[in-house]
């Protein structure tokens, strides 16, 4: 019924489709995520072998991340001054978050107030240019960036990706690639899925067991993995260098069998059960009356804490169906305050809002469907009710894992999918939860669940284009038009956006509802 209605809807609104409005005029534009506002000027700058770039005192690193990208492509030097034809400069910011970046034939200046701002000035900038900036082999092409004013800033502080490497392992350079294919998109958040019942894959010093026995399986065998506190670090660190910040999970109190199959004292009867690799959910829990759950808590989130230099600590929640209602409340309120006191934020699934006892500010993320299912959105609710906000991952629009159609090899169905890219971008976060206002969703979130997907090549075709999708609805303000027009003008950026994804070397699906450009 649903998805019948807007394949209708994309109809209707391609008869009478019409460009994004903003002030009531027509803005044309082939950045996606789209700005706030774009206009275009009088001739081109024109980027050449002796451009410097320029940037000063925190504006320098961004400045030697934007040379770095385009030294492969262009074959030139450019080398980061003080000063340069094109300037980065720490000045005003049109909202937080944002930035303007003025293209003139003179030169190109991109201010922002902070340089997360510069960063995503930059990565707008990237996509000016010809598509061959994003190879990595040099290219003999014009690089002329027509002349524009451009004033952007995020409509959502948190615009997150989440990745699942409990049931699959990726080693750190997949990460670090998935990352990169994330800063693209304006993308500010990556959430590391880092525990499950198929494996455990944070080193903690003072339960080695974790990974010598937990690490050891992912579904369907074939080894697992997992990183060490230093390989933890370096995928903190090359992410924050992206303006990325990382969000561990540790999941619980189900979705356990893994920590459990290490430590036999976190069972109710002592003893530790097989390492699993199957894909079922909602069978294993922490032994919620034993102190010995809490000490093991008191362990691992301290190391957590003290290894991650974010805010934020997720603590799962979701799908303890193992565990009984009185004894998840118990250990809901037990597990937060433990991690509350290592000084985090605290995030939990949807279900942890059954809790009335989460520390203030406790944030929840919605991961049932665009028309909340059961008492979801109460739970959700909840969270705001306790002095916190919301990140919104709806399953059936927001989870990459989902099958695009019948066909697709792998992925899974179970979020009323498949999940087209129409259904990934025509949903609306401010109507997702009725009485969840703007100024209570903290962000947008796409997961990707890995029971069926292996490869970072897999990873990628399941999140392209639907992640790009994902990162719109997190930057871009509301768009107007109707559901028709919306996707007629989000598809073209796409269609735009697919010279840049080849040349970066992402995999992605050519999804029959897109206008690709060949
Ligand atoms: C979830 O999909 N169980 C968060």
């Amino acid at each position: 019924m649903r998805r019948a209605a807007v394949v209708l809807l994309a109809l209707l609104g391609a008869l009478t489709a019409c460009a994004p409005v903003e002030n009531g005029t027509a803005m044309t534009t082939t950045v996606i995520p789209a700005p706030v506002s774009q206009t275009d000027g009088e001739g081109a700058f024109t980027l050449g072998r002796d451009t410097v770039i320029g940037g000063e005192g925190e504006a320098a690193a961004v400045a030697e991340y934007f040379a770095q990208s385009l030294r492969p492509a262009t074959g030139y030097d450019l080398p980061v001054g003080t000063s340069g034809e094109i300037q980065l400069v720490i000045g005003a910011s049109p909202a937080p978050g944002g930035y303007t970046l003025d293209v003139e034939p003179g030169g190109i200046r991109i201010e922002a107030d902070a340089p997360a701002g510069l960063f995503a000035g930059v990565q707008t900038l990237r996509q000016l240019l010809p598509p061959a900036a994003f190879g990595r082999e040099p290219a003999e092409v014009d690089w002329s960036v027509a002349s524009t004013r451009i004033e952007d800033h995020p409509r959502f502080e948190y615009r997150g990706a989440m990745l699942d490497v409990a049931r699959h392992f990726f080693a750190v350079a997949d990460v670090k690639k998935y990352i990169d294919d994330i800063a693209m998109l304006k993308l500010n958040y990556l959430h590391l899925h880092l525990t499950d019942d198929q494996g455990w894959r944070l080193q903690i010093l003072s339960r080695p067991e974790l990974t010598e026995i937990g690490a050891s399986t992912q579904v369907d065998g074939g080894g697992g993995g997992y990183y060490t506190q230093d390989e933890y670090r370096e995928i903190v660190e090359f992410a924050a260098s992206r303006f990325i910040t990382i969000v561990p999970e540790i999941d619980m109190p189900g979705h356990t069998n893994a920590a459990l199959s290490a430590y036999p004292e976190l069972n109710c009867d002592g003893i530790a059960p097989q390492p699993y690799e199957g894909i079922e959910v909602g069978f294993s829990s922490l032994c919620i009356g034993k102190e010995e759950t809490y000490a093991f808590l008191e362990d691992v989130i301290g190391e957590v804490a003290a290894l991650t230099p974010g805010p934020f600590l997720h603590l799962g929640g979701d799908e303890s169906l193992a565990t009984s209602d009185e004894d998840f409340l118990t250990f809901i309120a037990r597990a937060t305050a433990i991690g509350a006191r290592s000084g985090k934020t605290i995030i939990g699934w949807h279900e942890m809002g059954r809790s009335a006892e989460l520390p203030a500010g406790t944030i929840g993320q919605y991961w049932s469907f665009v028309r909340p299912q059961g008492g979801t959105a109460e739970h959700t609710l909840s969270f705001v009710e306790q002095g916190g906000r919301v990140i919104l991952s709806p399953a059936d629009v927001a989870y990459l894992d989902m099958k695009y159609d019948p066909t697709t090899d792998q992925g899974l169905v179970w979020a009323n999918g498949p999940t087209s890219v129409t259904e990934s971008y025509l949903w609306e976060p401010a109507e997702v939860i009725r009485g969840l206002s703007e100024e209570h969703i903290l962000g947008v979130e796409a997961p990707i669940w890995t029971e069926t997907l292996r490869t970072i090549g897999e990873l990628e075709y399941f999140a392209f284009p639907r992640i790009v999708s994902i990162a719109e609805l997190a930057w871009s303000a509301q768009n107007p038009g109707t559901a028709g027009a919306r996707f007629d003008d989000f598809g073209a950026r796409l269609a735009s956006l697919q010279p840049r994804l080849e040349a970066e070397g992402i995999t992605y699906y050519k999804a029959p509802d897109v206008p690709w450009r060949d």
